[in-house]
């Protein structure tokens, strides 16, 4: 069979079973497998491709029919500048967080900042894409799984942020002994309740501790809220991502803490999405 056809085949078979992105899955899986580029897809269209290849490629699409994330199945993500090692043990970065690495480098840009904590720090992605704009700061990512820390330290290395980065196993703050300048986190949020509604490539793939934020999806910002001021810098800056309906329970849950909303970020759908505190 030629290139051009077994695209056509991936590309059907995702469609038909409501897979959002049935094009860019085809051409990633091609890309992966034969080792091509983009150009090459269209480039060598005609390409015949050897029989074991495309048992490959049959075995990869039946993954990807069955709800497994394409990122999942290559273990790889690409978030803000740079590309992720991920795993099973590790959210699946979201584009919607690449919002706090914005926010981030625009304060830097304009305050002190000379250190960076990053509360629940999965594969790295926030921590080390801020680090990687901004080579004068050091940063630490804590997260409460080993699985997730050891996945972090991968990537620091990946990225030739070793000297810059630290990881550690904490229950959130609780040991961390230092004050940083700004601290960074995207907490799980989802109420325990409504986990069950998410998609299968979310709710199998993405590990639950990543995603459980309790009866009301709130406790992770009820603990990080209550020990934080031990932690921060005077003027330290708090950005926090958020489910798209919880900005007034969050701010509410911020300010009985004594911190003060700085601003409201929407996402690319017009959905709260991040807040930040001082
Ligand atoms: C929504 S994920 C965010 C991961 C990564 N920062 C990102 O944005 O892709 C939340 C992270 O918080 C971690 N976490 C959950 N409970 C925690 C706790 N009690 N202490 C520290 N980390 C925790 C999870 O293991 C997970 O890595």
């Amino acid at each position: 069979m030629i290139l051009k056809e077994i695209q056509r085949k991936l590309c059907n078979n995702f469609s038909t079973i409501g897979i959002e992105t049935p094009e860019l899955d085809a051409r990633i899986i091609l890309k992966e497998v034969l080792s091509l580029d983009d150009k090459d897809l269209i480039l060598k269209e005609s390409l015949d491709i050897p029989e074991e290849m495309i048992e490959k490629i049959i075995t990869i699409e039946s993954r990807r029919l069955n709800g497994e994330p394409i990122s999942k199945i290559f273990k790889k993500r690409d978030f803000y500048n740079s590309t992720f090692i991920i795993s099973n043990d590790v959210l699946d970065p979201r584009p919607e967080t690449e919002l706090i690495v914005e926010i981030a480098n625009n304060y830097i840009n304009k305050n002190e900042v000379k250190n960076i904590l990053d509360l629940g720090t999965g594969s790295g992605c926030i921590l080390l894409s801020i680090l990687k704009e901004n080579r004068m700061i050091n940063g630490l990512g804590i997260d409460l799984s080993k699985e997730a820390i050891s996945i972090a330290k991968q990537n620091s290395k990946k990225l030739n942020l070793e000297t810059q980065s630290n990881f550690l196993v904490s229950n959130w703050m609780s040991s961390v002994n230092y004050k940083y300048d700004l601290v960074v986190s995207n907490p799980p949020y989802i109420a325990s309740e409504d986990i069950k509604k998410l998609s299968k490539s979310v709710k199998i793939y993405d590990p639950i501790l990543s995603l459980d934020g309790g009866d009301d999806g709130l406790n992770s910002y009820r603990l990080i809220a209550s020990d934080l001021k031990r932690i921060i810098s005077m003027n330290a800056l708090i950005i926090i991502e958020i489910g798209y309906n919880q900005s007034l329970q969050v701010i509410d849950i911020f300010k009985k803490n004594d911190f003060k909303l700085i601003k409201k970020y929407n996402d690319i759908n017009g959905l709260d999405r991040v807040l930040t505190f001082q």
